[in-house]
Formats: structure tokens, sequence, C-alpha cells
């Protein structure tokens, strides 16, 4: 797999905390999940929101069965650990209270959610997964990445994603985008989240297997085409998809995975 689609400019930026971290990096053996785990990662402001949904409706739309969530939340341990991670009261939080808190909330979501959704066969679309700790806790907040990958290998019994779609944007349109009501994360300043954008940017490399960087510039719909022709290059799910230049091409296994996914196993 590439570590770049459309035109995605993305430039590894440098960092206090990079280390290799190679040895925690064994995805699981996907032959034996029957359904498969897509994150969606970027900074506030990057749009990977919108893409999910959009997704999600075009595969239900297919006949795929789609499960979305997202982190932290997803459940109801799970959202309750979110208000407490996001309250801007809580200014006091230390970054390792942060880490095992995001850490909590995941491992709760990937047992009660996730692994139930994979093993029906269902496509989990999570709006954030393990790559958003490495790349706030483990980069923005200098936590190291070995202890956070750790940490969340604990917590969701090694489940790595099998894509992921990372969401590039700049920094000017991020900030363009973003509310103006702020959490207690998006508070911080513009060197913690050029350090995040490092985690992020290290992890492509790092997991180039997995990572797809995706250009977040341009129109929701530009944005689509190549989230769609991100997922369909991997699997093929859809009918048609656009390509890089924009032409629309078919995908040859398109709708009979689609009816087999649906077929072998059932709704959720
Ligand atoms: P949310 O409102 O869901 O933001 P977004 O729409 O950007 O996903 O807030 C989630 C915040 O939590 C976001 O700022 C990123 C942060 N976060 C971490 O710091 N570590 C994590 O492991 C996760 C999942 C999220």
């Amino acid at each position: 797999m590439t570590a770049e689609t459309g035109n995605g400019a993305h430039q590894p930026a440098d960092t206090t905390v990079r280390t290799e971290g190679a040895d925690l990096l064994e995805p699981e053996d996907y032959s034996s999940t029957p359904g498969v785990l897509i994150s969606f990662e970027g900074l506030d402001g990057s749009g990977k929101s919108t893409q999910l949904e959009l997704l999600a409706e075009e595969l239900r739309a297919a006949g795929v069965v789609v499960v979305t969530t997202r982190e932290p939340g997803g459940t109801q341990v799970g959202e309750a650990v979110r208000t407490i991670l996001l309250s801007p009261v809580h200014t006091e939080m230390v970054a390792r209270t942060e880490a095992l808190l995001y850490a909590a909330a995941r491992a709760q979501l990937v047992e009660e959610v996730i692994r139930p959704a994979l093993a029906r066969g269902a496509v989990v679309l999570t709006d954030r997964f393990l790559d958003s700790s490495i790349a706030y806790q483990g980069f923005g907040r200098e936590l190291g990445l070995d202890d956070v990958i750790t940490l969340s290998v604990w917590a969701t019994e090694c489940l790595f994603p099998e894509l992921t779609l990372y969401y590039h944007v700049s920094e000017e349109e991020r900030l363009a985008r973003s509310s103006e009501i702020v959490d207690r994360v998006e508070a911080e300043s513009s060197k913690f989240f050029a350090r995040v954008e490092a985690g992020y940017a290290h992890m492509a490399e790092l997991h180039s297997h997995r990572f797809r960087v995706i250009n977040a510039t341009g129109t929701v719909g530009e944005v689509y085409e190549h989230t769609r022709a991100a997922v369909n290059e991997e699997f093929g799910w859809l009918t048609s998809a656009v390509d890089g230049g924009g032409r629309v091409v078919t995908g040859s296994s398109a709708a009979s995975s689609a009816e087999d996914r649906l077929d072998e196993h059932g709704t959720i």
C-alpha cells in the first residue's frame, strides 16, 4: 500500500520523541477475522468525520454491513470517560492520566462493540483509534511512542485497523474549519499540534502497510473521491470508484464481495 492518496503532500516533521517501536507493531492475523476495521484519523478540523459518514452511507447502499463508532466514546462507559477527557474544567489532568483514560475507553469499545461486529463480518468504521493516542499522547504530550502503543495493545488485546485513512490539511485550512467552541484538547498550542502531526507522519511511515494519507484540502466531494478510491483500491467493495485522475472506474469484485458479506454474516 502506498502512503499517499490524491495530491497529499505529506512532510514528516521533526520530533524529539521519535522512537522505533517496531517490535510492538505486529498487527493481528486479519485472515481469522471476518470483518474489517477501518480507522479515520486526522487533526481536529480535518473533515474526517464527514468522510466517515459519507463512506458509511455509500457502503450501506451497496449492501455492506457497516458499524460506525467514535473515540473516545461509542459505549456508555466510553462516553462517560469522554466527558471527563474533553471537559475544559479538568485543566489539572496530567498526561499519564489522559493516556490511561483514552486507553480505558478504547478497551471498552473494542470488547463491547468492535470485536463482536468484526466477528459478525461487519465493516467497522471508527472515528479515531490507537493512532490518535500515539499522535496526541505519544507525540503531542511527549509520552513516547513505545509506552503508548504498549498501553493500547494491552487495552485492545492487539487490535490494529486493517486500513487507516489519515486526513491531512494545512494549519490555516484546519483553523478556518475548526469551530469556535473548543474542548480541553483543542485548546492546546500550535506547537502541540505540530507534534501531533509529526506523530501521524511517523506512523504513516512506520505502518505504511495500512496507512493512506489523504489530501483533505478541497471540497467535501473532492476529498470523498480520494476516500472512495483508497477504500476501493484496498477492498473493491464499491461498484465504481473515481481514480486519482478523476475518471470513473469499475471495481471488479465490488458487488459480489458486498453480497458475500451480507449473505455470510447477516445483519448487525
Ligand atoms: P472530538 O470532539 O471527537 O474531536 P474530533 O472531531 O477531532 O475527533 O474530540 C476528541 C479529542 O480527543 C480530539 O481532540 C483528539 C483527542 N484524542 C486523543 O488525544 N487521544 C486519543 O486516543 C483519542 C481517541 C482522541
